[in-house]
C-alpha cells in the first residue's frame, strides 16, 4: 500500500498496518505535532524492556531491586501532575445540551481551533524533538464482538508502556483492524516539545492541561499531563466517556464498574458489576477473599474499574472488561485489606509516585503498621517517621498508583478473556457514606434501582479531589466519566431495562451497598473488606428468590437474622448501626436528591421522579 507522503517525518510504517484511514491520520497528526520521529508499537516483551530501559536512561523511571521485585519500576513524576484533573475535562458535543449541566463543555469548532488550527493552536510542534508512539490497543478480548479499538498517538514512551499492562496492545491489533476496520483515535502529547539541545525533564509535562472529547467524531485529544486516566487514553476517555456515547447509540452500557465471579460451595457460579466513585476500594472488593466462615466460597477478578455490558441474544446482560490490567490507588494496600492485590504486585509491576526503601523496593503508607526507619520520599527527599510526625509529609503521594497486568492476579476469572463476556446477575452501587445509607438494600424493580444508582452520593476523599467528607452526588459512580447529559444516560438505563423485559426476560437485581458507616467515636462500624462476603452472599441469595429482608421506604434491606455470621462477632446493635434509616436524615438526604435533579433540569426522566415522589411520601406518612 502506499503510505501517505509527508514533510519532514518518515512515516515508517510497518507493512502489516493496511488500514488507510489510519495511515492517513497519523501522518496528518505527525504534520501537526512534528515529532522528531515515529514509533510503530508492536507490544512485544522485547519492545516493553527496550522502552522501560530508555525510561530508566531518562531518569523517568528507576529499576527497582530485581532481587525484592523483579521486572518493576518506580516512576516519579512532576509534583504538578498527579491526579485526573476534572475542571480541565470537556466534552465537545455539537450542542451544549447534549454534554450536561455536569461536564464542561465547549463548541467543537472553538476547542479545535484551540488545539488544533488556531495560529498558536496547543497541538502545533508540540512533538517536537520527541518520539511519536504509535499504539495499537483493543478494548476487550480481541475480536470480540463487546470489544472495540482504539489507537494512541503520544509523545511519552510511559504511556506506551502502560497501555501495553492495561490494555490488549500490540500487532495483532491491526490484524482485527483489517485495511478499513473502525478505530477511536486517540491523540497524546505531554506538551513539552525539546529544541535542538534542549535537555528534557525527568517528568515533561505542561501547566496548561485539556483532556478533550468528541462525542460525534468520537476523538480523544489529550494535552499537557502525563498522569493516569489523563495521558492512559484506552481508561476513563475511551472505555468509560467516548464508550457511554457509543452505548447511547447501539443499545449498551459503559460503566464505571468492577466485574467479579462469586463461586458458591455447591458450585454455582454468579457475576456482579458494582459501581462505587473513585477511592471507594473498587479493587478490594474486586479481589475479596471470603473471610472465616465461608469455607467453600470463591470470589475471582474479572475487572477492577471498567465494564462494557451489551444484551445478549437470551435476554441476559453480557459484561466484559476492557481493560487487561489494574491502574490501581496503592496507599492503604497491604496483605490484611488485600492479599490479592498486593500478590498480584510481586513482580512486572510499574509503581508511580510511591516511595523508595534503602533496598530498592517500594513502600507507602498502610503496607505495613511500621514504616521503615528511612525512604526517599515520592518527592525524592529523605524521609523518616519523625520527619513525617514533624512536618506531615507523607512518603507516598495520597494517589500513588500501581500498573500490573491482570494476568498477575492470583484470582483472576478463568472467564477474564471470553469474547463472549459474563451474564450478569447483580448490579451493586455503593457510595462512601459516613450516615443515612444503609449496608445493603435491594430495589424493588429496575425502575427504583436507578433511582438508587442516580441518586449516588459519596463522601470525598484527599486522594481524589482535595477536600475531605464532602458528599457530592456522584450518579452510578460516573460523575467524572460521562461523555454524555446525566439526565439521557438514566433514560438509556430505563430503556435498556424496558426493552429487556419486553423480550420477557429476568433482569439482573440492583442493589445499593454502604461500607462506611461510622458509629459516634468517629470509627467504621462495618469492618468491610473480605467480610463484605457476608452482604455478597445475601443478594446472591435474593438474586436467587430465597433470601429474606424487611422492605423500607426505598427497598428491601435484611434483618440481623437473614446475614450469615459464623466467623464473626458482630452483633445485632451494631447491626442496626449499619442497616439503620433515620426517618430526619432521609427527609434531609432528599433535598439532596432534589437538588441533583434541579440540576439536571427536564431531561430528568418522569419514572424517576414518580420514584421520588413515593419516597418523600412514605418518609411523610
Ligand atoms: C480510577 C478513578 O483511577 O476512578 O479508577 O479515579
Ligand atoms: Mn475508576
Amino acid at each position: 500500500m502506499n503510505q501517505p507522503v509527508m514533510r519532514g517525518v518518515e512515516l515508517n510504517a510497518p507493512t502489516y498496518v493496511k488500514n488507510a484511514k489510519l495511515l492517513a491520520w497519523v501522518a496528518e497528526i505527525a504534520a501537526l505535532t512534528q515529532p522528531k520521529d515515529i514509533y510503530w508499537c508492536d507490544g512485544s516483551q522485547e519492545e516493553y524492556e527496550r522502552l522501560c530501559q530508555q525510561l530508566v536512561d531518562a531518569g523517568t523511571f528507576k529499576k527497582l531491586n530485581p532481587a525484592k521485585r523483579p521486572g518493576s519500576f518506580l516512576a516519579i513524576t512532576d509534583p504538578s501532575d498527579v491526579a485526573r484533573v476534572e475542571d480541565r475535562t470537556f466534552i465537545c458535543s455539537q450542542n451544549q445540551d447534549d454534554a450536561g449541566p455536569t461536564n464542561n463543555w465547549m463548541a467543537p469548532a472553538e476547542m479545535r481551533a484551540l488545539l488544533q488550527t488556531g495560529n498558536n493552536a496547543l497541538f502545533k510542534g508540540s512533538m517536537k524533538g520527541r518520539t511519536m508512539y504509535v499504539v495499537p490497543f483493543s478494548m476487550g478480548p480481541l475480536g470480540s464482538p463487546i470489544a472495540h479499538i482504539g489507537i494512541e498517538l503520544s509523545d511519552s514512551p510511559y504511556v506506551a508502556v502502560n497501555m501495553r499492562l492495561m490494555t490488549r496492545m500490540g500487532r495483532a491489533v491491526y490484524d482485527v483492524l483489517g485495511v478499513d476496520g473502525e478505530f477511536v483515535p486517540c491523540v497524546h502529547t505531554v506538551g513539552a516539545p525539546l529544541e535542538a539541545g534542549q535537555a528534557d525533564a525527568k517528568w515533561p509535562c505542561n501547566k496548561t492541561k485539556y483532556i478533550v472529547h468528541y462525542p460525534e467524531t468520537r476523538e480523544i485529544w489529550s494535552y499537557g499531563s502525563g498522569y493516569g486516566g489523563n495521558a492512559l487514553l484506552g481508561k476513563k476517555c475511551f472505555a468509560l466517556r467516548i464508550a457511554s456515547t457509543m452505548g447511547r447509540d447501539q443499545g449498551w452500557l459503559a460503566e464505571h464498574m468492577l466485574v467479579l465471579g462469586v463461586t458458591n460451595p455447591e458450585g454455582r457460579k454468579y457475576h456482579v458489576a458494582a459501581a462505587f466513585p473513585s477511592a471507594c476500594g473498587k479493587t478490594n472488593f474486586a479481589m475479596l477473599i471470603p473471610p472465616a466462615g465461608f469455607e467453600g466460597w470463591k470470589v475471582t477478578t474479572i475487572g477492577d474499574d471498567i465494564a462494557w455490558i451489551k444484551p445478549g441474544a437470551d435476554g441476559r446482560l453480557y459484561a466484559i472488561n476492557p481493560e487487561a490490567g489494574y491502574f490501581g490507588v496503592a496507599p492503604g494496600t497491604n496483605m490484611l485489606t488485600n492479599p490479592n492485590c498486593m500478590r498480584s504486585l510481586d513482580r512486572d509491576v510499574i509503581f508511580t509516585n510511591v516511595a523508595l526503601t534503602d533496598d530498592g523496593d517500594v513502600w507507602w503508607e498502610g503496607m505495613s503498621d511500621e514504616a521503615p526507619a528511612h525512604l526517599i520520599d515520592w518527592q525524592g527527599k529523605d524521609w523518616t517517621p519523625q520527619i513525617a510526625k514533624e512536618t506531615g509529609a507523607k512518603a507516598a503521594h495520597p494517589n500513588a498508583r500501581f500498573t500490573v497486568a491482570a494476568t498477575n492476579n492470583p484470582a483472576l476469572d478463568p472467564e477474564y478473556d471470553n469474547a463472549a463476556g459474563v451474564a450478569i446477575d447483580a448490579f451493586i452501587f455503593g457510595g462512601r457514606r459516613s450516615t443515612t445509607v444503609p449496608l445493603v438494600t435491594e430495589a424493588r424493580n429496575w425502575t427504583e434501582g436507578v433511582y438508587m444508582a442516580a441518586t449516588m452520593g459519596s463522601e470525598t476523599t484527599a486522594a481524589a479531589f482535595g477536600q475531605q467528607g464532602v458528599v457530592r452526588r456522584d450518579p452510578f459512580a460516573m460523575l467524572p466519566f460521562m461523555g454524555y447529559h446525566m439526565a439521557d444516560y438514566f433514560a438509556h438505563w430505563l430503556k435498556v431495562g424496558e426493552k429487556l423485559q419486553a423480550q420477557g426476560a429476568k433482569l439482573p437485581g440492583i442493589f445499593c451497598v454502604n461500607w462506611f458507616r461510622k458509629g459516634e467515636d468517629g470509627k467504621f462500624v462495618w469492618p468491610g473488606y473480605g467480610e463484605n462476603m457476608r452482604v455478597l452472599k445475601w443478594i446472591l441469595e435474593r438474586v436467587e428468590g430465597r433470601g429474606q429482608g424487611q422492605a423500607n421506604v426505598f427497598g428491601v434491606s435484611p434483618s440481623y437474622g437473614d446475614l450469615h455470621w459464623s466467623g464473626l462477632d458482630f452483633g445485632p446493635e451494631q447491626f442496626d448501626k449499619v442497616i439503620g434509616i433515620d426517618r430526619a436524615a432521609w427527609q434531609q438526604e432528599m433535598k439532596l436528591h432534589d437538588d441533583l435533579f434541579t440540576q439536571l433540569g427536564a431531561k430528568v426522566p418522569q419514572a424517576l421522579r414518580d420514584v421520588k415522589a413515593k419516597i418523600e411520601a412514605q418518609l411523610q406518612g
